[in-house]
Parts: structure tokens; sequence; C-alpha cells
């Protein structure tokens, strides 16, 4: 996880405690999510072509990204977008197909998205 601090933003919860105390009450609220509801709708599931390209805009701590990283093929490409790294897991700790990167949402996107 990394050690820097979010940017003053209006999102809170970043600010004061350690980013690990607002990674753990995302990663709990995950796995609270998941018994009623799945990471991605069977009926939406079923309609993704075989290397989907998914967006995670606000990816926080990325639990999401990583949890639907284990049920997607390796050839799925998926990026996660939030305006701080406090929350990010490490580089090194990502599979092949996962990528973090800083972006406002209510910014333009990189040409490449
Ligand atoms: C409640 S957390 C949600 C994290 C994750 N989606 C989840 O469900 O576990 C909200 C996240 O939105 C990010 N955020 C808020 N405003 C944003 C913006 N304008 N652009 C990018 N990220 C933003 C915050 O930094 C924070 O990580």
């Amino acid at each position: 996880m990394s050690t820097q601090t979010a940017p003053k933003s209006i999102y809170t919860l970043n600010a004061g405690g350690a980013p690990s105390a607002e990674v753990n009450r995302l990663n709990k609220q995950q796995s609270m999510i998941q018994l009623v509801c799945p990471n991605i709708p069977p009926s939406v599931l079923a309609q993704l072509p075989p290397s989907p390209a998914i967006a995670d805009v606000a990816t926080g701590s990325a639990i999401w990204l990583l949890e639907v990283s284990t049920t997607l093929p390796s050839t799925a490409v998926l990026d996660g977008f939030d305006m701080g790294v406090a929350q990010f897991p490490s580089a090194e700790s990502l599979p092949a197909n996962v990528t973090l990167r800083v972006q406002n949402a209510l910014d333009e996107l990189p040409e490449e998205f």
C-alpha cells in the first residue's frame, strides 16, 4: 500500500487518519456488499466480450477491480482510476492486467482511453 496521503479533496474519508484505516473500511464494505450482490451481475457477465476492457472510476483500494480480475480471463484489461494514490495497493502486488492511475474523474481522460 502507498504511504502517500491523498490530496485535499471533497472525499473527506481520505482526510485525517492513516490511509490504511480507509482501505480497511473499503475492503470490509466490499465483503459485505458481496454477501448480497455479485461483483458483476450475471446478465452483464454473459454479455462481456472474451477480453473486456473495464474502467473502475474512483477505484479507492481497487478491491472491486482485484476481485473481478480473479473471475475474468487474464486477457481482460482492467484500469482503475482515482484522484489519489493513498489507497492504492503497491504496483508490484497487482495482477499483470490491472493498472491503477491517478485521474480526477471530472477531468478529461488521456487520449489512450
Ligand atoms: C467510497 S470510495 C469508493 C472506492 C471503491 N469504488 C469501492 O467501492 O471500494 C470513493 C473514492 O472516490 C475517489 N474520488 C472522489 N472524487 C473523485 C474524483 N473526482 N475523481 C476520481 N476519484 C475520486 C476517492 O478518492 C475515493 O477513493
